[in-house]
């Protein structure tokens, strides 16, 4: 049985640290593909060449062209643009269309019976135009994000209780914007509910810097947004896939009447497996938790509608 196989569109801070994640895990060969000469071919032999000091046997392939994507398990597709200061998501939105509709023809045409995880922001609204794009079933197409704001969620309770990031629990639904719906009724440290713990308060405060998570990173950096935490969140979806783990992760996936939603591509909880997204996780929300969603889902029916597609 030969090596799974992982393409990395876009070898940018997102792409080429996604590229060292799956090779370090030795989770397949990975090919890295850009635009910019010299950069995919650059990063892929220098991560190669780190392989004999760390020890992981992955081919890594740097390219400007997609034929060395052929036949890919996974396609973690990160090109576009990054936010700047000022910026929010929606601001990437006309020119990151025009660079996923491109990419996601070349990929499917060489990998039909990929799983494509979308990275590039905004990402509801590129999860919905490389699914429509790709004409992969909806379980192949399936966006990052939910991931990535219950890592910071937790990280953030993990540091205001001063415990183990690992005992965190938490759940965060919907769209990858400043109105995503953490649910902290849902959230334990080592199963003890974190209204137990914590003061209504506090708890609130940790959820708007949830909210704002992304930005935060941004208005640091200034020159560009999050790449380690959003990088590792593509690939530990890549592993639940590859590996079969069947885990139940927050996703971007297409609904279809799920959460009372239809033709949107949200965040929920979903079963991740082979298959791709296996199943949508339907959750009991309260009214207010209701509220949160509907008005988060009329927000990236709106980035949707801006495609006009
Ligand atoms: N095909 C392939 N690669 C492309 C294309 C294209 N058509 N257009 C742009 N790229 C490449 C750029 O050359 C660049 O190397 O995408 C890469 C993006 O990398 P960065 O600018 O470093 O951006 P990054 O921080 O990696 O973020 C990428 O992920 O989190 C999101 O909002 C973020 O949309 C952004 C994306």
């Amino acid at each position: 049985m030969g090596r799974r196989k992982i393409s990395v569109i876009g070898a940018g801070f997102v792409g080429a640290t996604a590229a060292h994640w799956a090779a370090e895990k030795e989770l397949g060969d990975v090919a890295l593909v850009d635009i910019l000469e010299g950069i995919p071919q650059g990063k892929a032999l220098d991560l190669f060449e780190a392989s004999p000091i760390e020890g992981f046997d992955a081919k890594v392939i740097g390219s400007n062209g997609y034929d060395e994507t052929k036949n890919s398990d996974v396609v973690i597709v990160t090109s576009g643009v990054p936010r700047k200061p000022g910026m929010s998501r929606e601001d990437l939105l006309e020119t990151n269309k025009k660079i996923i509709e491109s990419v996601v023809l070349q990929v499917v045409q060489r990998s039909p019976n990929a799983i494509l995880i979308m990275v590039t922001n905004p990402l509801d609204t590129m999860t919905y135009l490389a699914y429509k794009r790709s004409g992969l079933p909806k379980q192949r197409v399936i966006g990052m994000a939910g991931i990535l704001d219950t890592a910071r969620f937790k990280a953030f309770i993990a540091m205001e209780l001063g415990v183990s990031v690992e005992d965190i629990q938490a759940l965060i639904l919907g769209g990858h914007g400043d109105e995503m719906v953490p649910l902290p009724r849902y959230t334990t440290v080592s199963g003890i509910p974190l209204s137990q713990l914590l003061p209504k308060e506090t708890i609130d405060r940790l959820v708007d810097r949830t909210r704002k998570g992304g930005g935060e990173i941004v208005n640091l950096l200034k020159t560009g947004s999050a790449f380690y935490a959003p990088s590792a969140a593509a690939i530990q979806m890549t592993e639940a896939i590859l590996k079969d783990k069947k885990r139940i992760l927050p996703c971007c996936v297409y609904l279809e009447g799920e959460y009372g939603l239809k033709d949107i591509c949200f965040g929920v909880p979903v079963k991740l497996g082979e298959k791709g997204a296996e199943k949508v996780v339907e959750l009991d929300l309260t009214e207010e938790e209701k509220k949160l969603v509907a008005k988060s889902a009329e927000s990236v029916k709106k980035s949707i509608a801006e495609l006009k597609i």
